[in-house]
C-alpha cells in the first residue's frame, strides 16, 4: 500500500501513544485538582488497549510510513510493566525510535529496565528548578529532588542527551527561566521551554499566560547568548538554539506564537484505542472496536488508518482564535497525551 498523504500533503511519520489516562501529578495547567478529584472517573483497565493491541496499531501505521512512536499519558510509567510493550514494540521492523514523556517520577526505578527493553530515548517534563514553585505546579508536593534524581537515573542508564520540557506559565514560573538554563549547562541535557497552550477544555488557560517564544529567547539571550539551529529533519516541532560556545542546545516550542501544523505528521492513539488526528481534535476513531468486536486483521487495520489519514485536514494551531481556544468539545492533554 503506498502510504497516504492527508488532505495538505502531509505524510504520516509519528504516533504518540497514552498507555494511561491516570497521573500521580495534578499539574495545574494539566489535571486541575478541581476536576482531576478523588470522584474523577478514569478509564477503567478493561478499556486500556492491552499491549498486544497497541503493538498491532503500530505495525499498521509503520507500513503506512510511522518511524517514531512516543509512549505518553498521563504518566505512562503508572502503567504496570510498561518495559514489556516496549520490548515488543523494539522487535517492529521499521520503526526506528521509541521514545517516552515522562513526570521522571518513577524513573529511578524504571530507567535500566527500559533501556534493557529498548527504548530509544527519554523526554522528562520539569517546570521549575525552585522546590515551592514546582510543588505547587505539580499540586501534589512531590519534590524537585526526585526528578533530578530521575534524569540522572536515565542520564546513567544511557538515554544521554535527555530532553527536559518546561511549560512557561506567566507569573507562575518565567522566573525560572535562567535558572533552568543555567542548570542544564554542560550536561548531555536539551532543554526545551513549551509556550503554554489552550489544550482541552479544564486548565482556564487565557493568551496573557503565554510567555511567547520571541520573549523566552530574548530573556535567555541577555544572560546566555544564543544562536539558531537548523531542524534536525523537517517538520521539528522545536526552534533549536546552541550557547554561543556551543555547550549547550536548547529548544523552544511555539505552538501559540509560531504554530508548525504545516509539518504535522503525528497522529494520536488514546489508552482506550481512539485514534486523533490532531492534539486539538474533539474525536477520535474508535480503533478498539475494530479490534474487539471486528477482529481486524492487519490489512484491515492498515485500511482504516490510511483512510483517516487521507481524510485529515487539521492544522487548529495555525487557526487558533479565542473562539476556538474557549471551545467545550476538545480533549484532555492526560487522556491523547502530550
Ligand atoms: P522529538 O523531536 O522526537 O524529540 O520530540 P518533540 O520535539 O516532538 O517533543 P515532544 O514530543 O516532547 O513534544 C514536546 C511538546 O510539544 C509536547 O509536550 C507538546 O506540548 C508540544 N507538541 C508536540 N507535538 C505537538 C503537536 O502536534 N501540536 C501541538 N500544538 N503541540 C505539540
Ligand atoms: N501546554 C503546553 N504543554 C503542556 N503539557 C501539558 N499540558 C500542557 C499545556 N497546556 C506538556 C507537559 C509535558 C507534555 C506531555 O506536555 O508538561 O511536557
Ligand atoms: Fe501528569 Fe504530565 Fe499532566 Fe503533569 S503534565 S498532570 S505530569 S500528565
Ligand atoms: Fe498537528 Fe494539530 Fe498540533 Fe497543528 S495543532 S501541529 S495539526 S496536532
Amino acid at each position: 500500500m503506498t502510504p497516504p498523504l492527508d488532505r495538505l500533503g502531509r505524510p504520516l511519520r509519528d504516533l504518540r501513544i497514552s498507555v494511561t489516562d491516570r497521573c500521580n501529578f495534578r499539574c495545574t495547567y494539566c489535571m486541575p485538582k478541581e476536576v482531576y478529584g478523588r470522584d474523577h472517573a478514569f478509564l477503567d483497565r478493561a478499556e486500556l488497549l492491552r499491549f498486544g493491541e497497541i503493538e498491532a496499531v503500530v505495525r499498521a501505521a509503520v507500513a503506512l510510513g510511522v518511524r517514531k512512536v512516543r509512549l505518553t499519558g498521563g504518566e505512562p510509567l503508572l502503567r504496570r510493566e510498561l518495559e514489556w510493550l516496549v520490548r515488543g514494540l523494539s522487535r517492529i521492523e521499521g520503526l526506528e525510535d521509541i521514545a517516552l514523556t515522562t513526570n521522571g517520577s518513577l524513573l529511578e526505578r524504571k530507567a535500566r529496565l527500559l533501556k534493557e527493553a529498548g527504548l530509544s530515548r527519554v523526554t522528562v517534563s520539569l517546570d521549575s528548578l525552585d522546590d515551592a514553585t514546582f510543588r505547587r505546579m505539580n499540586d501534589v508536593d512531590f519534590p524537585v529532588a526526585r526528578v533530578l534524581a530521575g534524569i540522572d537515573a536515565a542520564l546513567e542508564a544511557g538515554f544521554g542527551p535527555v530532553k527536559v520540557n518546561m511549560v512557561v506559565k506567566r507569573g507562575l514560573n518565567d522566573q525560572d527561566l535562567v535558572p533552568m538554563a543555567r542548570h542544564f549547562y554542560g550536561r548531555p541535557v536539551i532543554l526545551r521551554f513549551i509556550e503554554y497552550m489552550d489544550v482541552g477544555t479544564t486548565n482556564g488557560w487565557r493568551l496573557e499566560d503565554v510567555v511567547p517564544a520571541a520573549e523566552i529567547v530574548a530573556r535567555l539571550t541577555a544572560e546566555l547568548p544564543l544562536r539558531p539551529l537548523e531542524p534536525n529533519y523537517p517538520g521539528e516541532v522545536a526552534l533549536r538554539y546552541a550557547t554561543a560556545d556551543g555547550r549547550a542546545e536548547l529548544g523552544v516550542i511555539a505552538s501559540v506564537t509560531r504554530p508548525f501544523c504545516r509539518g504535522c505528521h503525528r497522529a494520536r492513539l488514546s489508552a482506550d484505542g481512539r485514534l486523533y488526528t490532531c492534539l486539538f481534535a474533539a474525536t477520535g476513531f474508535d480503533l478498539k472496536r475494530l479490534l474487539r468486536e471486528d477482529d481486524a486483521d492487519h490489512a484491515a487495520l492498515r485500511t482504516a488508518l490510511a483512510g483517516l489519514w487521507a481524510t485529515r485536514a487539521d492544522r487548529y494551531s495555525e487557526v487558533r482564535t479565542a473562539e476556538t481556544a474557549a471551545l467545550k468539545s476538545k480533549v484532555e492533554m492526560s487522556y491523547i497525551g502530550g
